[in-house]
């Protein structure tokens, strides 16, 4: 299986080092993507040079700071023009343990019925799943966040935000990656909804989320309000489908009567 490791990356000068060390030594085997968006601090310039002395890395650079959602979609496009088997979403700053990682890519293997998930989630609310070092107020955030993907959306998973995952190529081939407008950390949510209601399976793998230790997170009001504005408005849309199809299909009833 060839599998690609997209890291987004906004200022993780600091990080990135430590995050491309860990992957090497726990997932030699793995392409590593860089998809870095003008990092003032120069994290783009650094990933560079250490990719002109390891084929395994690569490093794709945007002009600005567009968001994570964007980041992805240009990483999942080059991943797709590249014929990848697999594409894994994982942070920059040391909060997804890359010794997790074989975890995740095992649950990605087709099972014994030969079929394989359509998404891998590690996931930090499912039992054996952790956080290290998070405030109360972003573990707060966090779970208020995926209660209400799972309220207005109908969601089943745990975990609706994380963005430590598995997407096999072959999902990321059928979805209409050229909707999607997140920008910001609801794009996570917005993956997880397009795979949920095409009928896609999600596998949720416990993991242990560590807090960076260095840099800061780009969280910001934001991004929150993207994520509740979309969420509201996606919910109520779907709400109203379902009761116009209810309606339709009792006319069509009617009329047949
Ligand atoms: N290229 C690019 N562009 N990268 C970005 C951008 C952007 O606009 N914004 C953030 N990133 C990168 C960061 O550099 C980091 O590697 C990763 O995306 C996650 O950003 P953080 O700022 O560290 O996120 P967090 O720790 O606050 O949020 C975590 O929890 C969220 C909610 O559960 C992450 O795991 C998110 O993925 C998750 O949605
Ligand atoms: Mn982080």
């Amino acid at each position: 299986m060839r599998t690609l490791v997209i890291v987004p990356t906004y200022d993780e000068r600091e990080s990135l080092p430590t995050t491309l060390a860990a992957l090497r030594e726990r997932v030699p085997d793995v392409d590593v993507l860089v998809v870095d968006d003008a990092s003032p601090d120069g994290t783009g310039e650094w990933a560079e040079e250490a990719a002109a002395s390891d084929p395994r890395l690569h490093v794709l650079h945007r002009a600005g700071k567009e968001g994570l959602g964007r980041a992805y979609l240009d990483g999942f496009r080059w991943a797709l023009e590249r014929d990848y088997d697999a594409v894994v979403e994982m942070d920059a700053d040391g909060s997804h343990r890359a010794e997790d990682l074989p975890r995740l890519l095992v649950a990605a293997r087709p099972g014994p019925d030969g079929v394989s998930p359509d998404l891998v989630i590690g996931s930090r609310w499912v039992p054996g799943g952790a956080v290290v070092n998070w405030p109360w107020t972003r573990q707060l955030i966090s779970r208020l966040g995926t209660a209400y993907a799972r309220l207005a959306l109908r969601l089943t998973v745990r975990d609706a935000t994380a963005g430590f995952r598995v997407y096999p190529a072959a999902t990321l081939r059928r979805l209409p990656l050229a909707e999607v407008e997140s920008q910001g950390y609801c794009f996570q949510i917005d993956m997880t909804w397009r795979v949920e209601r095409s009928g896609g399976r999600v596998v949720e793998v416990p993991i242990t989320f560590v807090e960076r230790t260095q840099g800061r997170s780009k969280m910001s009001r934001a991004i929150a309000w993207e994520a509740i504005t979309r969420l509201t408005r996606w919910g109520v849309e779907d709400r109203w489908r379902r009761v116009r199809r209810r309606f339709v299909g009792r006319q069509a009833l009617r009329r047949r009567a």
